[in-house]
């Protein structure tokens, strides 16, 4: 839930004072949070309440009526804004009027308007939960793909006992965070990422680099666990901080330390996307002292670094092996022979031709080129959102 917009709708029965603890955890999971209520909700818990745990305003009327300068609350803009809609409680008039496209209120103005998953939470007295009507709208609502939080069964308000009583709000929490893993689509893959440069040392305080930031990688890993994957990240220096804690970071220095990190995961793992800059060359020798200036010109002997794509590309069974070129001239016809070459699946060509493409700058160019040799050109975007276009393209072909 960490960094979803969550909009809570709030109806009018007695489990609302429970919103408040709901809202309370959504905020402890990193989510941002706005409420929607009804005007009977009210009655229950106060907007004052709401407001001050999610930090936000809560919105009940299409206008702000009470202020002189009345503004329209923006339905749609609510709930587009919503990565997930949450109507808890949910009670049977409420229900009701989703399942029959009612707009009373702005509530179901948001519901209506929302392209996000909805889900609700019952509460409502047994016999009402048990009703047929009711049985009809939570079918009517399983036909639209709403969710149901099912009831949990309990003393009610009227002081009888059954179903009906809304469910806890932490049973609430865990309900949806399941529901969301279950449907992320690289839920269970294990995915190794390297990212970053290397830096191969000369003497004890110098070393040859590059400018690669590292952005590329780190959005890809972060993509790549946002939809479920397991992700480790094998990390060259870099400035960059992880958002998301569940990914693994194995930080290394040279092209050495990120050879055998990357042949330690790799076995494992079913799907490796190399897009850190490795040095191709390491000085032969290392000066245990820090090197003097002395003559006019000096000459460092280079070794060639360990290949690990191609390294992994030969040992490779059933991984999806994803490698990067960056190139300056003949730029596809070099990618392709990359790719035969190293033994890929994919390989991400980016152009230092490109304008918004290539080291240091959060935005990138690709185009991809598949085993079938098929290129598939984009255009010019946030790397975030390059990292999605790669991982769409995996799973398409993972699951074909
Ligand atoms: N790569 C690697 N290990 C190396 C060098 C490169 O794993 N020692 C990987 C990079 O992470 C990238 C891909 O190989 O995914 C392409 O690297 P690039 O430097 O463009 O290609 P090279 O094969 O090294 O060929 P050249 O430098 O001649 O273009």
């Amino acid at each position: 839930m960490n960094g979803k917009n969550i909009l809570l709708g709030v109806t009018g029965g007695i489990a609302a004072y429970k919103a408040a603890f709901l809202v309370r955890l959504f905020v402890k999971k990193g989510a941002n949070v706005k409420v929607v209520m009804t005007a009977s909700a009210k009655e229950f818990v106060t907007p004052l309440t709401l407001s001050t745990l999610s930090k936000n305003e809560v919105f009940s009327s299409f206008t702000n009526e009470e202020n002189d300068n009345a503004q329209w609350n923006n339905h749609v803009e609510l709930a587009l804004w919503a990565d997930l809609f949450v109507v808890a409680p949910a009670t049977a008039n409420t229900l009701s009027k989703m399942a029959n496209g009612t707009c009373d209120n702005l509530l179901l103005a948001c519901y209506l308007s929302a392209k996000c998953p909805v889900y609700y939470a019952p509460a409502m007295d047994l016999d009402m939960y048990k009703h047929p009507s009711t049985a009809a709208t939570f079918e009517k609502l399983d036909s639209f793909g709403n969710i149901k939080i099912p009831a949990a069964f309990g003393e009610l308000a009227s002081g009888l006992i059954g179903q009906g009583r809304m469910a806890e709000p932490e049973e609430i929490v865990s309900f949806i965070e399941n529901d969301i893993l279950k449907n992320l689509p690289l839920r269970g893959k294990k995915f190794l990422i390297t990212a970053g440069p290397t830096y191969e040392a000369i003497d004890p305080v110098r070393f040859i680099g590059n400018h690669s930031s590292g952005k590329m990688g780190y959005a890809i890993a972060e993509a790549a666990a946002a939809l479920g994957a397991e992700v480790v990240l094998i990390s060259g220096p870099t400035a960059l901080k992880l958002e998301n804690d569940f990914i693994k970071i194995i930080r290394v220095t040279s092209a050495e330390e990120m050879y055998n990190a990357a042949h330690q995961y790799f076995n494992s793992c079913d799907v490796a996307i190399l897009s850190a800059a490795v040095a191709d060359y390491r000085p032969s020798q290392i000066a245990s002292e820090k090197i003097k200036k002395k003559e006019e010109e000096l000459t460092l002997q280079l070794t060639k670094t360990k290949d690990i794509l191609a390294s992994l590309g030969e040992i490779k069974k059933n991984q999806f092996l994803v490698g990067f070129a960056l190139e300056t001239e003949n730029e596809e016809e070099n990618a392709k022979l990359k790719l035969k070459k190293k033994n890929l699946d994919l390989i991400v060509l980016n152009s230092l031709r490109d304008k918004g493409a290539g080291f240091q700058k959060d935005t990138n160019k690709i185009t991809l080129i598949g085993k079938d040799n098929k290129t598939l050109p984009f255009s010019v975007k946030p790397k975030k959102e390059v990292a999605k276009d790669i991982l769409e393209y995996i799973i398409e072909q993972t699951n074909a």
